[in-house]
């Protein structure tokens, strides 16, 4: 059975290579740009994701519309990704450009509501379910202030969260469970961090218990479906197991729907009545400005009033806020964008074209006798090299492959394809069509065959 195990490495990175080859001569003022800016900024990117994402892949951006965007060299590409998850309206949406640009005529922040942060709430109720919310940048620091909040709601430090896991960069959610023990995933952070965390495997309910037990855990953070190892899905009951002992033991529990509400409306939390003490968001729902917000129940929402003294010296306020979140702009782009481009029958639409990218996907594995998972999650697919879907980390590591990805993404940008990385499948924004799809789907069966002809994978 062909797997991870029986990928030929070294003609996938011939593949590779060859394919960079091509994409550099495509774009030359690409390279010329980065042999400027690797003087002004390290790698040459303003983020250090943006080299470490596409590795030899040195492209500038220059214009975005709809489900595509072109490089400064004038290739188009078909974007599968969306900036991980981020620009899911797609490019410059006109209905939401034209709120952003009135808004911004009009003054962009005052450091005040404005009528748009309401009407945003009202929107986000109608979806999420949950009666109160809070606004950040990013979907990172609505963590932070979830899991901040849990410390005052609880008196408890610790934070428990599920390997294969990503919800953002900070400190508490960086951790991994490696064989020596709880490790720092990145560099920077604080070694007694790992005294501060706890990461268990997905789908394991004894070491949920075992951890809650304990009664030292502040919260647990969880996609109701993980996306940042591929797609697992809980297994049935796990959930609502995870609910009610959280609830046995005074611990909250923060449901992270950054990337799973794009795959349905109001996302996991409203399809399967999930009921988060704290619910965070981010990415698309700003419209594809920075964004980030959480909602709350009224337990927590009263919590928060009851600790928001003013801000002076010695003041016991939880630390929360920041100069510029949920600034004019933001709301008025985020309520643009749910009012006008997030609606429920666009999640219908998007949700159908999903099963058609998976379906198409599902047949290119069996045309080429690959025995091989397709992933499913509303509007993204992807594969797993594996013929069972995985149910925790360790396993979805095992049927994935970096080489692998990495091929297939030069090979697609060759093809005027953008690929996501490899620990995330091909996603469609709202802006993509059936036809975007067809498009992607006759690239992906050039590339199957292409690696199972050079015996890139052993299929007997
Ligand atoms: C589930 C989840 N939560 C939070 C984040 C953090 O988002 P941001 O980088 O916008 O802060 C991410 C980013 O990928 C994510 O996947």
């Amino acid at each position: 059975m062909p797997g991870k195990s029986e990928l030929d490495l070294a003609a996938l990175d011939r593949i590779r290579k060859h394919e960079l080859a091509e994409l550099r001569a495509r774009t030359p003022r690409s390279r010329n740009y980065f042999s400027r800016s690797r003087l002004a900024m390290p790698d040459g990117v303003p983020c250090s994701w943006m080299a470490s994402f596409y590795p030899g892949m040195e492209i500038v951006a220059d214009r975005g519309k709809g489900a595509y965007f072109t490089d400064i060299d004038g290739n188009r590409y078909l974007d599968m990704s969306q900036c991980d998850l981020s620009m899911s309206c797609g490019f410059g949406p006109d209905i939401i450009a034209n709120a952003v640009s009135e808004r911004f005529r009009n003054g962009s922040h005052f450091l005040l509501p404005t009528e748009d942060a309401l009407a945003v709430c009202q929107l986000l109720t109608e979806r999420f379910a949950m009666p109160a919310w809070r606004f950040t940048l990013s979907a990172s620091s609505a963590n932070l202030e979830a899991i901040r909040i849990a410390r005052v709601f609880t008196g408890r430090d610790k934070v428990l969260s599920f390997g294969g896991k990503y919800h953002g960069h900070i400190d508490e959610t960086l951790t991994v469970a490696s064989p020596t023990g709880l490790v720092t995933d990145q560099k920077g952070l604080p070694r007694d961090i790992v005294n501060r965390t706890v990461e268990i495997p997905f789908n394991d309910i004894v070491a949920v218990k075992e951890a809650l037990e304990t009664r030292g855990i502040a919260c647990v953070i969880a996609e109701p479906v993980m996306t940042n190892i591929g797609v697992i899905y809980p297994e049935d009951g796990y959930l609502n197991e995870l609910r009610a002992l959280t609830r046995i033991t005074g611990t909250l529990l923060v449901i992270d729907e950054t990337h799973t509400q794009v795959a349905h409306y109001g996302g996991f939390t409203r399809r399967w009545a999930l009921e988060p003490d704290i619910l965070t968001l981010g990415k698309s729902l700003g419209g594809g400005l920075p964004f980030g917000a959480y909602g709350m129940t009224e337990q927590i929402k009263d919590a928060l009033e009851r600790n928001a003294e003013p801000r002076v010296k010695y003041c016991q306020a939880i630390a929360l806020g920041g100069t510029t979140y949920g600034n004019a702009i933001n709301m008025a782009a985020a309520r643009a964008a749910l009012s006008e481009v997030l609606t429920e029958e666009a999640y219908r639409r998007v949700g159908k074209l999903g099963d058609a990218l998976a379906d198409g996907i599902c047949s290119a594995l069996r045309k080429f006798d690959l025995p091989w998972t397709t992933q499913r999650l509303g509007n993204r697919s992807g594969l797993f090299l594996s013929a069972t879907q995985p149910r925790n980390a360790a396993e979805a590591q095992g049927a994935l492959s970096k080489p692998f990805n990495l091929a297939q993404r030069a090979f697609m940008a060759n093809r005027g394809i953008w690929e996501p990385i490899y620990i995330h499948g091909p996603s469609l924004s709202f802006a993509h069509e059936f036809k975007e799809v067809l498009t992607y789907l006759a690239a992906f069966d050039e590339w199957i065959a292409l690696i199972v002809k050079n015996d890139t994978v052993r299929t007997s």
